[in-house]
């Protein structure tokens, strides 16, 4: 079966310097993969480097099975890319609702359906729909990033450490929805994260970064906790 999302030996940095090399992974149809490294490891950078945000300096990223390398984000979007940016970029001027349009012009034929359906996954959102995003928490405004992904109803859903600086409860509340998000839409799932915890139970997959390359690579049933707890220790 063609992967969703394959990187095959890509290197990529910023100016002179390397962030990551020859990192090869693939994601499976419907299959949630989490990628974990302490802070600066470079999630990011991969993360953007799949978008679009970055080109690799050797090596492919294949969505799908097409070759997407020199392809930028817009298109990326178009043919199926969710992103949801570290540090959720929401519009802060825009309501919530205004904000979710955004997420359903991106897609061409965008379906005013999709926009109900996040709805039921964030009650909040609908109960916020006309209030500014700027005056929402940080928990409401993730659930916003998500939502305004979700709406275009990706193929692939990246989150970019979701979780950070979002208080404990509310952390719970968005790992429920991924997982709901997970049972109900098939989506495949790209998670960055740097906790552990977060991320179990979420992923089929976990891979983790270290100095530059992917350190360990473990389906989710064969997963060594121990070692990788000790990869993202400091
Ligand atoms: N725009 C940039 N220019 C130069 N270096 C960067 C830039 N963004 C990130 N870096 C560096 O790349 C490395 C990886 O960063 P990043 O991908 O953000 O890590 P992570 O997301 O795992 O915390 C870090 O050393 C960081 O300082
Ligand atoms: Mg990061």
């Amino acid at each position: 079966m063609t992967s969703v999302l394959g990187l095959d030996r890509v290197t990529v940095g910023y100016g002179e310097g390397t962030v990551l090399s020859d990192v090869s992974l693939d994601i499976a149809p419907g299959s949630a993969l989490c990628l974990l490294g302490r802070n600066g490891v470079g999630k990011t950078t991969l993360v953007k480097t799949v978008v679009g945000l970055l080109r690799p300096r050797h090596g492919q990223v294949l969505f799908e099975g097409v070759e997407v390398t020199a392809k930028p984000p817009n298109q990326r979007a178009r043919m199926g890319i969710g992103y949801v940016p570290q540090g959720r970029l929401v519009f802060p001027q825009l309501t919530v609702r205004e904000n979710l349009l955004v997420g359903l012009e991106a897609l061409a034929g965008g379906k005013a359906g999709a926009l109900s359906e996040v709805l039921d996954l964030f009650p909040v959102l609908g109960e916020m729909s006309g209030r500014v995003a700027g005056m929402l928490s940080g928990g409401q405004q993730q659930q916003l990033a998500i939502g305004r992904a979700l709406v275009a109803r990706p193929k692939l859903l990246i989150l970019d450490e979701p979780t950070e600086g979002i208080q404990p409860s509310i952390v719970i509340e968005i790992r429920a929805v991924l997982r709901k998000i997970r049972e109900e839409t098939g989506v495949s799932m790209l998670l960055a994260e740097q906790f552990l915890d977060f991320a179990s139970g979420l992923a089929d997959h976990y891979c983790v970064l270290d100095g530059g390359i992917v350190a360990m690579n473990s389906s989710a049933a064969e997963l060594d906790r121990p070692a990788v707890l000790d990869l993202l220790a400091v």
